[in-house]
């Protein structure tokens, strides 16, 4: 039996197009080595970080991240829901649900203890594509954004961009729930009618068609007490400049910069932030794993109670994923970027 999986041919120096990719089909093995289990895809992850992955990455860079660089010839790697078909593993067995980082590939071969990427069995009674959305690594990169580096008090002004997507939408949310006014950054009317009428958000900028600097002066006249950016660029720029005393920045993504080289550049009034003694923070959610559990049983709380309201954007065709990713850059993705594969067994 064959299964299909893109594999890295060139790597891209702006946007990512399918002639940098390679979609091919390799035979499923023949036999599994002790520790070693074999996953069939169910629903893949459209992470826009993804693009910073297949930089050419220095060693001392490869050593702080997360995750290593894409090698060329190598399957695109990425966040994904599974499930275990066959396993020489008894920590994973037939039938077991997996998050794991296998990619774009419709089966992946993983030995979780000695391939140093991180598993997370996922309860089959979770929807995999909440799994993998408000309740995955986009809902809790706003949770422990929030929780961790923003700290959010009842009454500030917080700025969220990337509002109307899947990690800005909950973050902004958990704003509300904190008490906090809040300010979402989004591209287009549609956007922002949905943050402000369906999500309740305070305020919502378009900044495809208004001046994000002017708005935020006209909307935060004392300053913005908070911000978690998804984008970067002029957005941060621009929101740097309104920063009130002691603001946090809680750097979640830079979306804006990422068909770029890597190396993110923002052109920031960087004495702003001295003398106006502003706290500005990168995180990445997997940093606090430990924790996770507590902070998905709040989210879940959360969306039960009707709190933090999510959509999913649900692809399918498996040979269409070069152009459903390039939907994350020009923002026509309706929430959560996901690929449905397969039904669980
Ligand atoms: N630190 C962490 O642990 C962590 C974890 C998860 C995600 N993230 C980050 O969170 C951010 C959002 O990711 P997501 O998965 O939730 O995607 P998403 O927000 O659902 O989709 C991406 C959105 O980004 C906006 N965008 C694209 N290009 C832009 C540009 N040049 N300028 C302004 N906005 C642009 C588009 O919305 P508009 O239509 O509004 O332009 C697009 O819909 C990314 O930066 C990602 O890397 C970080």
């Amino acid at each position: 039996m064959t299964y299909r999986q893109w594999l890295l041919r060139e790597r891209p120096t702006d946007a990512l197009e399918s002639r940098h990719l390679e979609l091919v089909a390799n035979s499923l093995p023949t036999a599994l080595k002790p520790g070693e289990i074999l996953l069939k895809a169910l629903y893949l992850h459209f992470a826009p970080t993804i693009r910073n992955w297949m930089n050419e990455r220095t060693a001392e860079e490869q050593e702080n991240m997360l995750f290593p660089y894409i090698a060329i010839g190598a399957p695109v790697m990425g966040p994904c829901i599974s499930q275990v078909v066959r396993s020489e593993n008894p920590t994973y067995p037939v039938g077991t649900i997996l998050f794991s980082m296998s990619g774009w590939q419709e089966y992946s071969l993983l030995n979780p203890e000695a391939d140093g990427h991180p598993v997370a069995v996922i309860d089959p009674a979770i929807n995999p594509a909440l799994a993998l959305s408000a309740l995955g690594p986009n809902g809790l990169a706003a949770w422990f954004g929030l929780a961790k580096v923003i700290d959010p008090k009842p009454g500030e002004i917080l700025v969220v961009s990337g509002a109307a997507g899947s990690t800005g939408s909950v973050a902004a949310q958990i704003g509300k729930i904190k008490g906090c006014r809040v300010i979402g950054i989004a591209g287009g009317k549609a956007k922002c009618d949905w943050l402000r009428d369906e999500l309740g958000i305070d305020e919502a900028i378009d900044y495809k068609s208004q001046s994000v600097e002017a708005e935020l002066r006209r909307l935060a006249p004392n300053g913005v007490d908070a911000f978690f950016d998804n984008v970067g660029g002029d957005t941060l720029s621009a929101v740097v400049e309104n920063m009130a005393v002691h603001g946090r920045i809680a750097l979640c993504g830079q979306i804006a910069t990422y068909n770029e080289d890597g190396r993110t550049r923002a052109p920031l009034n960087v004495m702003k932030l001295v003398y106006w003694r502003v706290k500005i923070q990168g995180f990445i959610m997997s940093d606090w794993w430990d924790e996770m559990p507590g902070a998905i049983a709040e989210l879940a709380g959360w969306i039960a109670e009707g709190k933090v309201k999510h959509r999913e954007d649900i692809r399918t065709g498996f040979e269409t994923v070069p152009q459903v990713f390039a939907e994350l850059f020009a923002g026509t993705n309706e929430g959560t970027l996901l690929m449905k594969l397969a039904d669980p067994d």
